[in-house]
């Protein structure tokens, strides 16, 4: 039984996914998840890493959310393996996989966590890729179905709810670069699988509240794209750039319509859809999830297709393992950006962090001042956000752990607290320090004051 009332106010937090960090991904009844089949198609991974045992969090949960406890963060971002509750993706619900999420979040109660539960973060049960997976019209069913029960299993404990993390990244990696499981590059399917995801959150929302669940969010990558030039090629190629990357998923749940630079950017494989499939797609959501880490300088380059349009290095700037420009300014402009776009709805920054190829630890400490520099500018940024009224009420920093970062297997490492990649022993870093502290002294949010200046 929760021993401590769920936080009020600002949210500090970490965030997580599934396939990510439990590792045992067919434990207790569990069936396999396109990710688990990818993982193991050689050559998919880089070093042909899985997640087979990851961060072993599935049998080291409690520890991690002492983990948690001793970083002092009032909330968890964390997300359900749909192949765990339900095997074969609907039907007969596997009690064992459900009981997991349940124990986690009346331990995270217990210590006064909030849980923020993402539906689906990726992991979609292989079972349903057989039956076409996100490209097939029953797609959005089977995901409500799969919502319902675990709305129905934790409503009474867990307040926050996603419904989808990163559409975006879900469709661009799946199913047009081939990079993301299930490895598909298909121009003529992308706008389908983006079509039936939208379908899926307005179901999860709908179901949601015929449940009785009133915060429903939807978490969105979203990066600021800015024009390397003042030539009208530039600007209308970072205009395309934009819808593709930010406006695709958000303008259709907010206003029911898709931005008109969709169908030049697709062409001919633009579906024609009509005003009603559209009008279906409205589902504002209680809030959106940001997840923020870089931002794209925009030139126009036909030869990038679809988009006809590519990112440029900005060479003289610093750039963190995964080549990601660091900028937080980015930050703040997306934020004014949504709160202009979409009426300043309510906010939560749902993954912000940086990869860094980490010092090896001396002496139980892991000095990763990058990590630390970029965690405080970033938090700066937001500051700045919400100084000019966003309505942000939280901040999850990406991650608790250092985990499988999908096709880059654990060559890339966002942890706030190391893995040890041989006995997977956790070691809290300088940027865990460093959080910590700041939410110590500004535990009522980033506008109360500047975070610390140093470790
Ligand atoms: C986001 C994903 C998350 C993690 C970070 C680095 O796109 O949601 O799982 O991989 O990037």
């Amino acid at each position: 039984m929760p021993t401590k009332s769920p936080p009020s106010g600002f949210l500090w937090g970490t965030a997580t996914s599934a396939y990510q960090i439990e590792g045992s991904p067919l434990a207790d009844g569990a069936g396999p998840s396109i990710w688990h089949r990818f993982a193991h198609t050689p050559g998919r991974v880089l070093n042909d890493d899985t997640g087979d045992i990851a961060c072993d969090h599935y049998r080291r949960w409690r520890e991690d959310v002492d983990l948690m406890a001793s970083l002092g963060v009032n909330a968890y971002r964390f997300s359900v393996a749909w192949a765990r509750v339900l095997p074969e993706g609907t039907g007969r619900v596997n009690q064992p996989g459900l009981d997991f999420y349940g124990r986690l979040v009346d331990t995270l109660l217990e210590q006064g966590i909030e849980p923020m539960l993402t539906l689906y973060h990726w992991d979609l049960p292989e079972a349903l890729d057989a039956r076409g997976g996100w490209a097939s019209n029953a797609s959005p069913g089977w995901f409500a179905d799969y919502a319902q029960i675990l709305y129905r299993a934790l409503r009474d404990r867990v307040r926050l709810w996603i419904t989808l993390n990163e559409p975006w990244v879900i469709t661009a990696g799946g199913y047009l670069y081939g990079d993301m499981a299930p490895g598909h590059s298909s121009p003529h399917e992308t706008p389908i699988v983006a079509h039936n995801l939208l379908r899926a959150h307005a179901a999860g929302v709908a179901s949601g509240r015929a449940e009785g669940i009133e915060h429903i969010g939807l978490a969105v990558n979203l990066e600021p794209q800015y024009p390397a030039s003042p030539s009208t090629d530039d600007i209308a190629a970072t205009a395309r750039r934009d819808a593709f990357i930010n406006r695709w998923f958000l303008d259709p749940v907010f206003f029911g319509r898709y931005p008109a630079e969709m169908e030049t950017i697709f062409g001919t494989d633009w579906p024609d859809f009509t005003a009603s499939d559209l009008e279906a797609l409205r589902a504002p959501p209680d809030f959106i999830g940001v997840n923020y880490y870089s931002r794209s300088v925009v030139r126009a380059d036909p030869t990038e297709q679809p988009v006809g349009a590519r990112r440029v290095r900005q060479e003289t700037r610093p750039h963190t393992a995964m080549d990601w420009e660091v900028y937080p300014q980015g930050l703040t402009d997306i934020l004014l950006w949504i709160q202009g776009r979409y009426g300043n709805p309510p906010v939560y920054i749902t993954e912000n962090g940086a990869a860094f190829d980490d010092p090896p630890p001396i002496a139980g400490r892991l000095h990763d001042r990058e990590r630390v520099a970029y965690l405080r500018s970033h938090l700066r940024a937001a500051s700045r956000a919400v100084r000019r009224r966003v309505d942000l009420r939280g901040y999850f920093a990406w991650s608790l752990l250092d985990n499988f970062e999908w096709s880059y297997g654990y060559a890339k490492r966002f942890g706030l607290v190391r893995v040890d990649p041989v006995d997977r022993q956790r070691l809290i870093k300088d940027s865990g320090r460093f959080y910590r502290d700041a939410i110590r002294r500004y535990g009522a949010g980033p506008r109360h004051g500047d975070l610390p200046a140093r470790t």
